[in-house]
């Protein structure tokens, strides 16, 4: 065997996402419980805390169960986890086109989902695009109007009052291949909201959840989804995870400290922490709280 068979380059999220946890792994490691049966990651965004984790389920033969209510996202990552021909060369063409004509072709690809016949494309096409987007919008942002149509602007980079619209589209083949490898073996991606996901966990087993953060002003970004988040899911969400800790399932919750009062039966820590676009699309501090039925 090859030294490079035997170091594996370990992935990193594919898909960058608003809210995203990469900066707070540091704090949930240490907090996770000492031992668990499956894994199950719900809102899942770019995946973050299964990518710092998915090395070590496979040692262990755990299985993950990834999740999330945008059926674009899962559907992408279903497509990385296949990687087809048909998925790569249309990445490949995309970086390409883009290159010539940034703004051009952006509002020509960003404008699929408004066509007649978005709902007959193939999986591959709509990963793509969802891919696609996710690399050349500012941090990944995806927001939907209330026609449930994608309209993030095409990023600009560079000094400021210099800047520029985006000029390359980096799909990033080599890390995609990686993904790929991490999300075949006993991952299952269901696109399902968080109130169910939450009742397909076992006795011993361990759920990661990380909401939109619905505060109770509603001043936080929450336009994931045309459905929104309200401060009445998080109620509903609050009902589902004191239901899964009763069945003897271990959680852990990252939400905004608003939410902290809903959950006085539990385990709550307040941590500082920026959240990116957190304000409406403001990045801002949010004092955010971990929520665990364990760990007192
Ligand atoms: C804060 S982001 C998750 C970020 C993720 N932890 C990461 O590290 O990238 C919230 C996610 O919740 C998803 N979402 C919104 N409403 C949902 C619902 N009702 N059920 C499940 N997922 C939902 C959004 O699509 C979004 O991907």
């Amino acid at each position: 065997m090859t030294t490079a068979t035997t170091t594996k380059t370990k992935a990193k999220p594919a898909l960058k996402a608003s809210g995203g946890k990469t900066r707070l792994l540091k704090e949930l490691i240490p907090r996770l419980p000492e031992t668990f049966n499956d894994y199950h990651e719900i809102c899942l965004g770019s995946g973050a805390l299964f990518f710092a984790l998915y090395q070590k389920l496979e040692a262990r033969g755990a299985a993950a169960y990834l999740s999330d209510l945008n059926l674009n996202l899962i559907t992408t990552y279903k497509e990385i986890s296949k990687m087809s021909d048909e998925f790569r060369g249309k990445l490949e063409s995309f970086a390409e086109h883009h290159k010539a004509d940034p703004v051009g072709y952006f509002n020509e690809i960003r404008a699929y989902d408004r066509d007649s016949h978005w709902s007959d494309a193939s999986d591959a096409t709509i990963a793509s695009w969802y891919l696609y987007l996710n690399k050349v919008v500012h941090s990944g942002m995806h927001r939907v109007n209330s026609d449930g149509f994608f309209n993030v602007p095409l990023a600009k980079d560079g000094p400021k009052g210099n800047k520029y619209p985006r000029k390359e589209f980096k799909w990033q083949p080599e890390n995609l291949e990686l993904v790929s490898q991490a999300l075949r073996g006993k991952v299952y991606l269901e696109s399902v909201s968080c109130f169910d996901a939450l009742e397909n966990a076992k006795p011993g087993d361990f759920v990661f959840i990380d909401p939109p953060y619905a505060d109770k002003a509603g001043d936080c970004f929450v336009e994931y989804l045309a459905s929104g988040f309200t401060f009445d899911d998080q109620r509903l969400l609050r009902d589902a995870y004191a239901a899964a800790a009763k069945r003897g399932v271990w959680l852990m919750m990252s939400n905004h400290a608003d939410c902290a009062e809903l959950y006085s039966d539990f385990n709550v820590e307040e941590v500082d922490g920026l959240r990116g676009m957190g304000y409406k699309g403001k990045a801002g501090m949010v004092t955010e709280i971990f929520v665990r039925n364990y760990g007192y």
